[in-house]
């Protein structure tokens, strides 16, 4: 199982580094840095990380970003969806989450946690709480198809433009996407 989770992250990162190589605005693509405050979101930050890293960063990229393919921008936005109880279980019903091979609550809220935190930066509103194992176990069971999903993401875009000063952007699945 470890050696799987090494080859797999190796092979993400030579991803990374080959994509680094056509941005060289960006030759830098680890990923990024927890700070003392945001590791206390998490009860296993460098767990959380490696789950991301396995599970989630082959789409999304190590720092949540995969411009220009066309997937949402996860870096510095995904947190404007805490806005709401609604948006953020929005979040947890997202199929690949809700859905995820990782069975337990916790660790799933604990990877959550990383997303919103770590890779959402600035986009997190002030006062934000982190997911909690009971709240993972709750929406999964609620999870989005893709056909409810778009209409979805873009009415909870809206909220969390009105009420939580998120980017008009946030409606789109990245900035400066023509989708
Ligand atoms: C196979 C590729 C793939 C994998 C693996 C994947 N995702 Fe996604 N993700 C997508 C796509 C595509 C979307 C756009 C919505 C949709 O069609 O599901 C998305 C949407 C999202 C969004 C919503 C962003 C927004 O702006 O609305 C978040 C957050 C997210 N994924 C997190 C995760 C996490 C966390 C994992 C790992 C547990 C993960 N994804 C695994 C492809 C993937």
């Amino acid at each position: 199982m470890k050696k799987r989770m090494g080859l797999f992250a190796a092979a993400t990162l030579l991803g990374a580094l080959s994509l680094g190589t056509l941005r060289a605005a960006e030759p830098d693509n680890h990923s990024p840095e927890m700070t003392a405050d945001i590791r206390t979101k998490m009860a296993d930050p460098e767990l959380a990380q490696s789950d991301f890293i396995e599970n989630c960063a082959g789409c999304h990229g190590l720092r949540g970003t995969t411009v220009p393919a066309h997937l949402p921008e996860i870096k510095d936005r995904v947190g404007w969806f805490m806005c709401t109880p609604e948006s953020r279980a929005y979040l947890l019903r997202l199929p690949n989450v809700a859905h995820s091979r990782i069975t337990d609550n916790a660790q799933l809220a604990d990877l959550m946690n990383y997303v919103v935190f770590v890779l959402g930066g600035k986009s997190v509103p002030a006062g934000t709480k982190p997911f909690t194992g009971e709240e993972v176990a709750h929406e999964r069971q609620f999870a989005l198809t893709s056909v409810s999903l778009k209409a979805e993401r873009l009415r909870l875009a809206n909220v969390a433009i009105a009420k939580c000063r998120a980017p008009a952007s946030l409606r789109l699945q990245y900035p400066g996407s023509t989708q």
